[in-house]
């Protein structure tokens, strides 16, 4: 099987729903087992993977990350499009906003990072477009086609988790020029980068991130948002499968 298309779900988009005569896929990895499942979008075949596992039993920090870029990769994908679930550091940037994210921070702390280890020869990948450029454009034109309000360039902060992060935290990622926060876009951009793959992520603003409203956060309020509102990642990605 050859698909050239990846579509990676995060937090509350777990189902290939639009995928034709879908199957589940389990791809032995030198990483461990990613799962899977390839159907078919207007004839062509395409790649879902949910990052969280069934039931969403992998919290952010045990997502075999590697195994799964490594196992598209493999199948041939060139293209991934994410779905992330984020909180805003920004009181003008509200729940339920999408944003076509184009720089990282990264504040993870415990994840295997790279491909470029255990006697391999190291590469240093370029960051300079972490999330494609090409495919960040494509996205950006089916929204506008879709007449879909996305903010075009954001910069993503990602923590460890799987807790929340702290109103200091966010005031100091606020500090540093992030947007949004979530806790899955590192590594899984830098190991499709290493791999050669196109990846681009759309992030859905779940939540204001704690302490910009005073509200405690939990994340019940991260899945109802995302379920009201995921048609619209759906939307949008499934246009721009076609471009
Ligand atoms: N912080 C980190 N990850 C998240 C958040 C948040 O506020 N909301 C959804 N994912």
């Amino acid at each position: 099987m050859n698909a050239k298309k990846a579509i990676i779900g995060g937090t509350g988009v777990y189902d290939p729903k639009r995928l034709k005569d879908h199957q589940q896929h389990t791809i032995d990895t030198p990483y461990g087992n990613a799962v899977c499942t390839i159907g078919e979008y207007s004839g062509e075949p395409v790649v879902f993977l949910p990052r969280h596992g069934e039931g969403h039993h992998l919290a952010p920090h045990q997502i075999p990350y590697r195994a799964n870029l490594y196992a598209l990769r493999a199948l041939g994908v060139t293209e991934i499009y994410a779905t992330a679930a984020v909180g805003s550091v920004h009181k003008n940037l509200l729940p339920g906003s999408l944003v076509i994210v184009d720089q990282f921070l990264d504040f993870t702390k415990s994840r295997p990072l790279t491909f470029f280890e255990d006697g391999r020869p190291v590469t240093h990948v370029d960051m300079t477009d972490p999330f494609c450029g090409r495919l960040r454009k494509k996205l950006a034109k089916s929204a506008e086609e879709k007449e879909l309000p996305v903010v075009y360039g954001g910069t993503y902060v990602c923590t460890e988790g799987p807790r929340f992060e702290t109103p200091a935290e966010i005031r100091m990622f606020d500090r540093m020029g992030g947007d949004v926060v979530g806790m899955t876009a590192v590594p899984e951009v830098v190991l499709a980068k290493e791999l050669g793959m196109c990846y681009a992520s759309v992030a859905m603003v779940t939540n204001y991130c704690s302490g910009i409203t005073g509200d405690v956060l939990t994340h019940q309020e991260v899945l109802d948002v995302m379920a009201n509102n995921v048609h619209r990642i759906r939307d949008l990605f499934f246009h721009t499968l076609l471009a």
